[in-house]
């Protein structure tokens, strides 16, 4: 039996929103792996993009990935960019369920214009910037085996299909 759901994706696929409501259902505890980072870091993700630089961040974040996929009964969502990196994805394949959330450009776009706190996106042209991100890291979320497309649909029917994973592979 895997030992917890991780939940992964490009920005705003809803990893967070999901990610809380699954665990309510579960009756397991939820982790936002960013938000975990923020608080042992007592600054914000944007802080530590801008103080400490990208590569920085990426080495929290795999060794928050170790740290967590011995955890047990846990609903993990990860930052956009985790599981780009095939050694974290490596390391929560083993003995995790992964899932990734897939959903349109267009309502990526619609999500994140607004956003200022993701510096991945910083740009003179932030839909350009998305876009290309998202066909840079598509072979990257390729390599995941299970996938729930969230363009329209709700919230309810995006955690059942997830828990519908879950319960399958228990
Ligand atoms: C990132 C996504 C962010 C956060 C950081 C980097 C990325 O998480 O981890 O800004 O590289 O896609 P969200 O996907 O929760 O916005």
């Amino acid at each position: 039996m895997p030992r917890n759901i991780v939940i992964t994706g490009f920005m705003g696929t809803g990893k967070s929103t999901i990610g809380r409501i699954l665990a309510q259902k579960l009756g397991y505890d939820f982790i936002d792996m960013d938000a975990l980072i923020e608080d042992r870091q007592g600054r914000t993700i944007r802080e530590i993009f801008e103080r400490e630089g990208e590569s920085y961040f990426r080495q929290l974040e795999s060794d928050l990935c170790r740290e967590l996929a011995g955890w047990w009964r846990y609903v993990i969502a990860t930052g956009g960019g985790t599981l780009t990196n095939p050694e974290n994805l490596a390391v929560f394949r083993a003995k995790n369920l992964v899932i990734c959330l897939d959903c349109d450009p267009e309502i990526l776009w619609l999500r994140l214009s607004a956003s200022e706190d993701r510096p991945m996106l910083d740009s003179a042209d932030k839909k350009a910037r998305l876009l290309a991100l998202l066909a840079q890291r598509q072979p990257a979320y390729a390599k995941i085996e299970h996938h729930i497309d969230t363009t329209h649909r709700n919230v309810e029917a995006i955690v059942a299909e997830a828990r519908a994973l879950w319960e399958w592979g228990r």
